[in-house]
């Protein structure tokens, strides 16, 4: 592998955490290279970060009727083109399958605004802010872990972070808090990722 990680991005929306893999692979501090994102949605703020980093950007959108076992399929022959070390959901809002995952076992890594089994699902930033509001929460956190089965938002977990809700706090300034803290943790597990590989490809 040459110390360099082939990083597969899933994404479907603003790519806030795809620009901090892309940031970092191009600083050095991730020896690994974003060898393709893919969307499946089309006209997302994501697409352009990747298009601008001159990364190959690839939508694979849902067919009206499709079963989700069709969609990963195609979805797997196009990731898989790619031949990555690993696959990384960085706001990737569909749940895979093991149609896909079968294929990427040990290989899938997924980011979510929560730490582990709190709060699973869309919108997690948002639920915990509003309990926040209900006085029943002080804090939430971020989490990144592999991605063995059908699981939402749940499997091994690689690292977490805690992210206080200060009293002050409004939804804009939490949702700041948790991004940087997103950002911060991928690039890390991902860099921790890399020198084990790197270790990896040294010794055979
Ligand atoms: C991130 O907060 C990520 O953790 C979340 O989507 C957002 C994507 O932001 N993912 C999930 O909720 C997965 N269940 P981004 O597009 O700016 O990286």
């Amino acid at each position: 592998m040459n110390g360099h990680m082939r990083l597969v991005v899933l994404v479907s929306g603003n790519g806030s955490n795809l620009q901090a893999i892309l940031d970092a692979c191009e600083s050095g501090v991730l020896a690994s290279e974003v060898v393709a994102v893919v969307s499946n949605k089309h006209d997302v703020k994501a697409l352009e970060r990747a298009e601008s980093a001159g990364v190959p950007a690839v939508v694979v959108s849902a067919v009206t009727g499709e079963s989700r076992a069709d969609y990963d399929t195609r979805l797997t022959s196009v990731v898989s083109s790619f031949m990555p070390d690993f696959v990384v959901l960085a706001g990737y809002m569909r749940i895979l399958s093991m149609e896909f995952l079968s294929w990427f076992p040990g290989q899938v890594v997924n980011l979510h605004p929560s730490l582990p089994g709190d709060i699973v699902g869309v919108g997690a930033i948002e639920k915990a802010f509003a309990e926040f509001q209900n006085g029943t929460r002080d804090h939430s956190g971020v989490m990144v872990h592999f991605v063995p089965d059908e699981g939402v938002d749940d499997g091994p977990v690689l690292a977490s972070a805690r992210v206080e809700i200060a009293p002050n706090d409004t939804l804009e300034i939490f949702e700041e808090k948790m991004h940087r803290q997103e950002h911060e943790l991928l690039v890390e597990v991902l860099r921790e990722l890399s020198v084990k590989y790197t270790r990896v490809g040294e010794s055979t």
